[in-house]
């Protein structure tokens, strides 16, 4: 009897070396030759932290192979990975392989790696057992669906294939973070203002886009990036309303002057920086801007043409930067771009000769390719927010002095002093500005800050600002001073906050270097 098994085991060995690289191998448990069992619900495997049946790449997950009445035992099994194929057109009786996985032995479960089967583990010994643990790495983007199974043996010769329950198909979870912009924060409590350095990457191409992009490959590009950092109460865009004039002229043609004027007309209101980034015309683009954010102006809109298209843009409305959470700057943002139609040319193929909509439909999503599911639709673009700098205002000075006097009003009850630890204020000597009245005394004014605009051709137009501070028993309110007195307890009147400006912006004009291109 062991004998016949020994030899058995080497038969499965041999054969299972010659099929190995096939991606088939046979893991009957404990070399078996009979029939399974028929499929019931006695055994099942899971794997823990699973929704949805998606899986999030190269995440680490638990594979759990358990008896469901938690009384069945098994002696012997395999928990293995099976791979999805693709259609391969260069030899379609020849699929490609795509990525399972990797199937690791759990720190304490009594398994061990397969010798005769690539990413299986099976048990270490066939004592009698309710449930066994393996690890499962989730294969990295792209791999679509992975079948985690196992079989069982309940005693020799009496076993259960993987079918049923003990098999759990799982898929790519599609749904990105980067897919996803942040959650809208109508009430942004940033006292500071930012600067926002925006990254634009075209990753538009025939090979990673087939059916996707034209026929005339060669010129398939990007216009240059337009938008805005603005306020609750401006819209580049809206999905599923009209394009204004401006988007709709540079979704068809790619020419961006109409929807620049149109932003302009709201500077100094709702818009905080125009925003215009060039780079290569390539599907490739890539290209960089910065702009400034406020409290009143937390949110960003860009779009940049596909071209050549009926109408089909990239581009995002309203992006949020200060984040509903924290109530503050957002450090580090990435958003992914899918096409859009811009709901006013009817062609459908990206060379169809103009054919205006009438009347117009409102903003959706570019129906490129009907064949290519949604999910399947990989991003044209991709855009990185990377906050690089804050500069304190005078909120912030405000909102510190009435913070503390809500504060005192709590503590009424149970006082407790508290022996301040920052060190002692230094000396610090404000020069008063001699044009302040004595009602309302005032720091001279700062130097203008660097003129901010975009550089082109080395020469820079824009705006600047500056700023000076009301005194207020002699400290300068809203100054932040290393170590310097503290303004927190400090009110300015109303009457000199209505009366006199604490900050001046101008046009400017400067000369620049222009960036390199970061797209060589
Ligand atoms: C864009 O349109 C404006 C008029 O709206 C025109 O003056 C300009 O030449 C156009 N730009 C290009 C590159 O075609
Ligand atoms: C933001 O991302 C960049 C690169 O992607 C990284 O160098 C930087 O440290 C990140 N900043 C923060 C605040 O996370």
């Amino acid at each position: 009897m062991l004998k016949t098994g020994f030899i058995a085991c080497y038969m499965l060995l041999f054969a299972c070396h010659k099929c190995y690289g096939a991606g088939l191998c046979n893991r009957r448990p404990l070399g078996t030759k009979t029939e399974p069992l028929p499929p019931d619900d006695r055994f099942k495997i899971d794997i823990l932290g699973i929704n949805d049946d998606m899986y999030i790449p190269r995440r680490q997950y638990t594979v759990r192979l358990y008896a469901t009445d938690d009384i069945s035992t098994f002696i012997a099994f395999t928990i293995s990975a099976r791979e999805d194929t693709r259609y391969n057109e260069k030899n379609p009786r020849k699929p490609i392989l795509l990525d399972a996985g990797a199937i690791k032995v759990s720190a304490d479960a009594p398994s061990v790696p397969s010798p005769i089967c690539k990413n299986s583990v099976i048990q270490s010994d066939i004592t009698p057992k309710k449930s066994v643990e393996a690890l499962w790495i989730a294969p990295p983007k792209d791999n679509q669906c992975v079948t985690i199974y196992a079989v069982l043996a309940v005693k020799q010769d009496v076993w259960y294939n993987f079918d049923g329950p003990l098999s759990k198909r799982v898929c790519e979870d599609r749904r990105n973070m980067e897919d996803m912009q942040p959650v809208e924060n109508d009430n942004c409590q940033a006292c500071e203002d930012a600067r926002y350095l925006l990254t634009f990457d075209g990753v538009w191409s025939y090979n990673t886009h087939p059916g996707m992009f034209p026929k005339t490959q060669e010129i398939a590009r990007f216009s240059d990036v337009v938008g805005a950092s603005h306020s609750e109460n401006f819209n580049v865009y809206k999905f599923n309303s009209e394009a204004s004039a401006g988007l709709k002229m540079l979704a068809e043609q790619g020419n961006t002057t109409k929807l620049e004027m149109e932003i302009l007309s709201e500077l100094g209101a709702s818009v905080r920086t125009v925003i215009k980034a060039s780079g290569r015309p390539k599907p490739s683009m890539a290209t960089t801007a910065s702009f400034r954010v406020t409290r009143e102006h937390h949110r960003v809109s860009l779009v940049t043409a596909i071209l050549p298209s009926p109408d089909w843009f990239l581009g995002v409305s309203n992006m949020e930067l200060c984040d509903a959470v924290t109530g503050t700057w957002a450090p580090n943002l990435t958003l992914n771009l899918y096409p859009l139609d811009a709901g006013t040319d009817s062609g459908v193929t990206f060379e169809a000769s103009n054919d205006d909509t009438m009347p117009p439909q409102p903003i959706s999503s570019a129906p490129i390719n009907k064949e290519i599911p949604k999910e399947q639709i990989k991003p044209f673009a991709k855009l990185k927010f990377e906050l690089t700098r804050t500069y304190p205002t005078m909120l912030c000075s405000a909102e510190a002095s009435s913070e503390t006097a809500v504060k005192g009003e709590d503590d009424q009850g149970s006082r407790e002093i508290v022996q301040p630890t920052t060190p002692a204020p230094v000396e610090v000597s404000i020069a008063i500005d001699p044009e302040s009245s004595p009602d309302c005394p005032m720091t001279e004014w700062e130097d203008w800050l660097p003129c901010e605009g975009e550089c082109i051709d080395n020469k820079l137009e824009g705006f600047q600002s500056r700023f000076r501070y009301h005194l207020v028993d002699g400290v300068a309110v809203g100054k932040y001073i290393e170590n310097g007195p503290s303004y927190a307890d400090k009110q300015v009147s109303r009457y000199c906050l209505e009366n006199y400006e604490d900050s001046e912006i101008q046009a400017c004009e400067d000369t620049c270097d222009e960036e390199e291109d970061v797209n060589s």
